[in-house]
């Protein structure tokens, strides 16, 4: 029988990446437990962020129109008030982290070297080391985060449940790599576990993003919504890498064009940003001509070297044997983000006390249907510092002891929690493909329908124990449930059967827990974690 081991501290964050780091590094004066899947500054998808920042701080931008752009790729569900706040305080967020040691790419003025990305109107998107800006900020926050004596790193430890006392979360139960338990309890408990990318096939997700904060959120019933709204990347380099290696949009913004096997260029014929469209337009244009068994390349040769400005996509490429400079590179699009997560405020405070959540694991409503390239980094830099502000002001709840909470949890487990450890793969393997053929770039109610029945019969077979796997399953039905309900197309959530938006669809999609709450009875839920 392992030993469970048990810790009590004012502030839980789970998971690493940007938004959490954030958070623990703004909850000043707060004892935070921080934990991780892999290790601080490693792992997740932080670090792999080419695009970079977006941010208003061009000498013709404002805050307003980066705010007009989120809103139109948006498709009217973004929530305006949320874009506002985060578009205005995204240049302060930048300052804080060049304060911080951040070294941004810069013209030889001294100004910021602003890129262009699909669907911005302006050149807007901060980068460093050319596409290597996830890199840079999380290197910059995690050398914040380790000099700090308030935040106690433990790595390569999962959360697998939340405990939950008398209707509030006041803990959790993780497993670490070697298999022993450890219960940590405390006041407030952040998922920033990142995103979902892993139940499908085709991701540029880094192995962790199990969408484990969303699973766990959710089997505490806190709410969540637009869980349909997954948006695909274009431009994944269509080789063997699993998870798949991303062709920043970036790329074309500096001129690089998508062509056809007849070297034919397309997208002026889908959009009038012609290359440069909302990211779900390309996708869907990619996707369409390969269903159709054509394939696509995008062409980057006319932009010369890239060795400076895009290192991380010559080496991505390089070890597919690509040269960017000269050859087509193939590809294809890719799960990349979830719109959809855990509804926050913009403190981060979801509707069950004592859980927050920030990063793509929430829902602020900053993306609506699609979100517009480069604007998550953001939002996480800034709904993570404003939630970390606000435990740091705020009066937290004594934490209990561990003795006085109840954990339901036997241990040991006979199976591990890890995918990469267990018998679980073949499933992961079974689930991924059923996502991607169910509930992909394209979906119709009868693909969703057999994805649905298919997932059902993979979870009574497998009935896996808490774990990566289980998370997984519990957020592919929450996203299959979405996108049956939601008919009609908007932004990422594409119905081919569907293939209109209807106005009466103006709305967000809530679960509470794994419930749908019937569309247009949703009650705005007052925000309490
Ligand atoms: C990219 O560099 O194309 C990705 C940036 C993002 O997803 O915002």
């Amino acid at each position: 029988m392992s030993t469970v081991r048990t810790l009590r501290t004012d502030v839980i964050v789970v998971g690493a990446g940007i938004a959490g780091m954030s958070a623990a590094l703004h909850a000043s004066g707060r004892r935070v437990v921080m934990l991780t899947k892999a290790g601080v500054g490693a792992g997740g998808a932080s670090p792999l962020a080419q695009g970079g920042v977006a941010v208003a701080m061009g000498p013709t931008d404002s805050p307003e129109a980066h705010a007009a752009d989120t809103v139109a790729a948006g498709t009217g569900l973004c929530h305006d008030e949320v874009v506002r706040a985060v578009t205005n305080e995204g240049p302060a967020r930048i300052a804080e982290l060049v304060e911080w040691g951040a070294l941004f790419d810069r013209r030889p003025d001294g100004a910021l070297d602003l890129g262009r990305e699909g669907a911005h109107s302006l050149d807007r998107v901060a980068h460093a080391t050319g596409d290597a800006t996830g890199v840079e900020l999380v290197r910059t926050l995690a050398s914040a985060i380790m000099r700090s004596s308030r935040v106690e790193i433990i790595e390569h430890h999962i959360v697998v449940d939340l405990l939950f006392e008398r209707g509030r979360v006041v803990g959790v139960v993780a497993i670490g790599r070697d298999g022993r338990p450890l219960l940590v309890t405390a006041a407030t408990v952040i998922l920033a576990t990142g995103g979902i990318g892993q139940i499908y096939s085709h991701t540029t997700n880094p192995v962790e993003a199990t969408g484990d904060g969303l699973a766990l959120a959710a089997g505490v019933g806190a709410r969540s919504a637009e869980l349909e709204f997954v948006q695909f990347h274009p431009t994944a380099l269509d080789g063997p890498d699993r998870p798949m290696a991303l062709l920043t949009e970036a790329l074309r913004g500096e001129g690089a064009v998508l062509v056809d096997d007849r070297g034919e260029r397309f997208m002026h014929m889908e959009h009038a940003m012609a290359d440069l469209a909302p990211r779900d337009v390309v996708a869907r244009a990619i996707a369409v001509r390969r269903r159709l068994g054509r394939r696509v390349f995008l062409d980057a040769s006319g932009l010369g070297s890239l060795s400076r400005r895009f290192p991380t996509v010559v080496d991505l490429c390089a070890r597919q044997g690509l040269d960017p400079s000269q050859d087509l590179l193939p590809v294809s699009p890719a799960a990349h983000y979830h719109m959809g997560g855990v509804v926050t405020d913009l403190e981060g405070r979801t509707s069950v006390p004592g859980l927050r959540a920030c990063g793509e694991t929430a829902f602020t409503g900053m993306h609506g249907a699609n979100r517009l390239a480069s604007n998550s980094l953001l939002e996480a830099l800034v709904v993570g510092a404003r939630c970390g502000e606000d435990l740091a002001r705020m009066s937290l709840q004594i934490p209990v002891a561990v003795s006085e909470v109840q954990s339901h949890s036997d241990f040991p487990w006979a199976d591990s929690p890890w995918l990469d450890d267990g018998g679980n793969q073949q499933a992961a393997y079974d689930l991924r493909v059923i996502m991607e053929a169910g509930a992909g770039v394209e979906r119709t109610q009868g693909s969703l329908t057999i994805a649905h029945e298919q997932l059902a019969e993979l979870r009574r077979v497998v009935a896996p124990q808490p774990g990566e796997l289980a998370h997984m399953m519990r957020v592919a039905a929450l996203i299959l449930r979405a996108a049956e309900a939601r008919t009609e197309s908007r932004g990422a959530h594409f119905r081919a059967d569907v293939p209109w938006s209807s106005p009466c669809w103006l709305q967000d999609l809530v679960f509470e827990g794994d419930r749908l709450i019937p569309p247009h009875v949703v009650q705005p839920a007052a925000a309490v974690g």
